[in-house]
């Protein structure tokens, strides 16, 4: 695998948080970033965009949360930076790095849409897949923390909320079906 060094990184960043977090060990990386690199791979994929770019920006796209969860409300950017950080020291371009950069920076953005690389649209949208696709760990993630079933079950429709609403057109209609499904399920 081309970028296996980066895959064990940050799987094993995700077991550190995941202690943090009291969730089961392995839990984010295989229900969350795994699944996020996957779907942002077979979206450049379909959309045609650089698959270089967008499985390194996938890859780190929640890095800093990994390193410390107080980073949460800046994780984007910080994320940008680590991000560079690690790929600097690993003789990349600037002009790649850059283009990564932009799509740990945007995947959180849910506005302005039409100004984004199809990159950084391939990241956005398959972060926010990742969570209807993984609705159940999303569940028991809130649950660990010791969130009473009403709580959770709020947290958890304005998050599949969101992440639907932050996905391109195109996205909206591949994930159309799950999307109605979940909320119809959530209480
Ligand atoms: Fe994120
Ligand atoms: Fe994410």
């Amino acid at each position: 695998m081309k970028y296996e060094k980066y895959y064990k990184l940050v799987e094993e960043q995700s077991k550190i948080y995941d202690k943090t977090q009291n969730c089961a060990i392995g839990q984010t990386w295989q229900f969350h970033l795994l699944p996020v690199i996957q779907s942002a791979c077979k979206l450049a994929d379909i959309y045609n965009a650089n698959r270089d770019v967008v499985e390194l920006g996938a890859i780190f796209h929640d890095y800093a949360n990994l390193v410390d969860y107080a980073n949460s409300e800046q994780h984007h950017i910080l994320g940008a930076e680590l991000a560079e950080k690690v790929l600097k020291q690993d003789g990349f371009e600037q002009d790649f790095i850059d283009r990564v950069k932009l799509c740990i920076l945007n995947h959180r953005a849910s506005v302005l849409r039409e100004k984004f690389s199809i990159e950084e649209i391939c990241v956005a949208d398959a972060d926010a897949i990742s969570h209807l696709d993984n609705v159940v760990e999303l569940i028991c993630w809130r649950a660990y923390l010791g969130e009473d079933i009403m709580t959770c079950n709020n947290f958890v429709k304005k998050k599949i909320s969101k992440s639907y609403a932050k996905m391109s057109k195109e996205t909206q209609e591949l994930m159309k079906d799950k999307y109605e499904s979940i909320m119809k399920v959530l209480l």
